[in-house]
């Protein structure tokens, strides 16, 4: 079920976001008329945190800027349970929250250049989620733009505060609100495979790259067949089930994990009922949920991704370690 702004679950982590940044202002395009936005003082604030309107320069359109996030969509559509994931797992893969660098590896792995090349380029991190690739991006001095469908945006915001450049949108992956080649970078991690359509999402970001910017993208892999199986026979009935009854069965897998480590056992375990293996439990938690609750999840292999690529007529075309990751150049 599709939640509407005003409701409980976007209360603010932290106030710590009031306004939006402005230098993304000129990158913004009102989507009836094609003219440019500009921010005002809210003319008829719903909420105490509405403070703000990016309103259209040309004609009648507004968006709203609540707590400092402007506000696109008015629900979260179909990704409630994103909405729910992030909320409850707003620092679990941050890296500034766990004094580790797992998220920053992962997200160098990308790129098939240096993070430091990143400094004073115009980002667009495609589902964002919490922000933790984003925050990476813009220690390295990005520009960052972060847009996500979900209230994740309300966590990803907090979590990216202390970085005035970074802006964080809540808005659709498939009507992005900028103005065409605005990006020098757009990079989408583990999302456009929880689209309705994704090779269709895929394609509808590559006009907002400017010419000889690169787009980078992870799809989950079908090669491990039983996994991918396995998984779908189990959210054919998860799908169904509350968020909150997900996430109460993915607590399985923090006990569980150290059954399935166990030779065979564990071989026939993670074959009936996979979870995730990582070390941490509440990263475990998190990524078992990410994988039973999502109401689109598809699996891609390499011809049909790097037909995706080839096809949209992107040059440099490079597969990356990730499964299944590709990244191209606009020409
Ligand atoms: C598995 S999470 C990945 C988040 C982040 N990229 C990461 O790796 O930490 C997928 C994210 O994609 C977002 N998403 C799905 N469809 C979207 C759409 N059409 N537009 C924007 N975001 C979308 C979800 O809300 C969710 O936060
Ligand atoms: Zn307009």
């Amino acid at each position: 079920m599709p939640t509407v702004l005003t409701e409980s679950v976007t209360k603010p982590v932290s106030n710590s976001v009031v306004a939006a940044r402005p230098w993304v202002v000129p990158i913004l395009q009102c989507r009836e008329c094609g003219k440019g936005l500009k921010l005002a003082q809210a003319a008829s604030p719903k909420q105490p945190d509405h403070t703000q309107d990016l309103q259209c320069t040309a004609c009648a359109y507004s968006v709203p800027v609540v707590r400092g996030i402007p506000r696109f969509v008015r629900t979260d559509d179909y990704v409630s349970s994103f909405s729910f994931e992030w909320t409850r797992f707003s620092t679990t893969q941050l890296d500034s929250a766990r004094g580790w660098t797992q998220s920053e590896e992962r997200f160098q792995e990308s790129f098939d250049f240096p993070l430091s090349e990143l400094k004073d380029k115009w980002i667009l991190d495609v589902g964002c989620g919490m922000g933790r690739f984003a925050e990476i991006a813009a220690k390295h001095g990005a520009h960052v733009v972060g847009i996500d469908l979900s209230y994740a945006v309300e966590v990803a915001s907090t979590n990216l505060a202390r970085w005035p450049n970074a802006q964080v949108i809540q808005g659709d992956a498939r009507r992005l609100p900028f103005f065409p080649e605005s990006f020098d970078i757009i990079y989408s991690l583990g999302v456009l495979h929880h689209t309705p359509d994704p090779r269709g999402a895929f394609e509808g970001l590559l006009p907002f790259l400017k010419p000889g910017g690169k787009i980078s993208i992870t799809l989950y892999s079908k090669y491990n067949r039983v996994y991918v199986a396995s998984t779908n026979a189990w959210r054919r009935l998860t799908t169904r089930l509350p968020n909150k009854a997900v996430y109460g069965l993915s607590h399985l897998s923090i006990p569980l994990y150290h059954l399935y480590r166990i030779p065979v056992l564990g071989f026939l375990g993670k074959a009936f009922w996979p979870i995730c293996m990582h070390p941490d439990p509440e990263w475990r938690l998190l990524d078992t949920f990410d994988c039973y609750s999502p109401k689109y999840q598809n699996f891609y292999d390499h011809p049909e991704v790097y037909r995706w690529f080839r096809e949209a007529g992107l040059q440099d075309i490079a597969v990356l370690e990730p499964a299944i990751s590709y990244i191209g150049r606009k020409a």
